[in-house]
């Protein structure tokens, strides 16, 4: 199937359950097609369960949903082995991690120790039981989601998780005319669940399409340009690791094929970049009080790099 026919025919189908939300659900097709994680950024309401259970359904994906809490511990999320007692052996039961596509909801309520259990999941898409470990689903894609506006009772992500997101996704409030179309449409029942429209095989051909997209040299140094300026801005107190780097390269092959061409252009590194790159650098307090963010420095960054012809 051709990229943009691809996109399109997902676009349609998300329009069943949810108004608007087309650049995250285009951002979750790419992260799907590349095989990264997304985190979530939102208040509570505002349709991001919705959004990743209906996304699952339509290639009928295997969805299951995590909500973290305190008192988690990791094999609340792996597995466990338990005792069975007609057959006198050990079974394991598998946790919710075995899944295509896993939304872990809150995912900074849980401390780091559980958190943990999905550093292994997120890198080697696998996970240790009791020494041994286990592959997960193919594909597999964890959606976690972050209140931004909860300050009691949770963690910092550790950076290395951080790190293994290809994306933080911001969900703002909807428009106006979107939240009274969503009312009127709530008011008429005319919200549905999404069907499946796609097979995992068509999945996997069109990423077997995105492997294929040409990268030209001035695109690999575009990318290295400014990934590594991240790490030499006064303004940054660290900057972007090559794990950024590699993510700017894979998403910007399937947004090229969403987009129907079958090679990368600076535009698709561009609209990217925000999206890859800002949960992974951190301004220097002094400037962050000035009201500069990690999104102010990577426009800064990217108007100042020289862009390829
Ligand atoms: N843009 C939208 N279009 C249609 N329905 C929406 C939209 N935004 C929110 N809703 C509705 O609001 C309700 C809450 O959505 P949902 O449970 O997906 O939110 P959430 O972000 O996961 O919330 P929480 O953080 O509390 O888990 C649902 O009934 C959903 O249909
Ligand atoms: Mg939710």
């Amino acid at each position: 199937m051709e990229g943009r026919e691809f996109l399109n025919k997902i676009l349609k189908e998300m329009k069943k359950c949810i108004v608007g939300y087309e650049t995250v659900i285009e951002l979750l097709t790419i992260s799907l097609l590349s095989e990264g994680h997304v985190l979530l950024e939102g208040v509570p309401g505002i349709g991001k369960t919705t959004i990743a259970k209906n996304f699952a359904n339509i290639f009928g994906l295997k969805f299951s949903r995590i909500q973290l809490m305190p008192d988690m511990m990791p094999s609340d999320i792996t597995g466990f082995y338990y005792y069975n007692q007609k057959t006198g052996d050990f079974v394991l039961k598998k946790g919710p991690i075995f899944a295509n596509i896993v939304l872990a909801d809150e995912i900074n309520r849980t401390p780091p120790k559980t958190q943990s259990a999905l550093l292994e999941a997120m890198q080697e898409k696998a996970v240790t039981i009791e020494g041994k470990t286990f592959k997960l689903e193919e594909p597999f894609m964890l959606i976690a989601t972050k209140n931004p506006i909860d300050h009691e009772g949770v963690y910092e992500l550790p950076e290395a998780e951080k790190d293994r997101f290809m994306f933080k996704i911001d969900i703002d409030y909807p428009r106006e005319d979107e939240e009274m179309s969503m009312l009127l449409r709530k008011h008429e029942e005319k919200f549905y669940e999404t069907n499946q429209i796609m097979t995992p095989i068509d999945l996997k051909y069109a990423m077997i399409d995105v492997k294929k997209i040409n990268v030209n040299d001035r695109i690999f140094e575009y990318i290295c340009g400014i990934v590594r300026s991240t790490r030499t801005d006064d303004r940054l107190e660290h900057g972007a690791s090559p794990r950024a780097s590699e993510h700017l390269l894979y998403a910007s092959k399937a947004l090229a094929f969403l987009n129907g061409r079958n090679y990368v252009i600076p535009d698709d590194i561009k609209f990217l970049a925000e999206y890859i790159l800002s949960h992974r650098i951190k301004v220097k307090p002094e400037y962050g009080l000035e009201g500069m963010s990690e999104k102010d420095v990577i426009k800064d960054i990217i108007n100042k790099i020289e862009v390829p012809k």
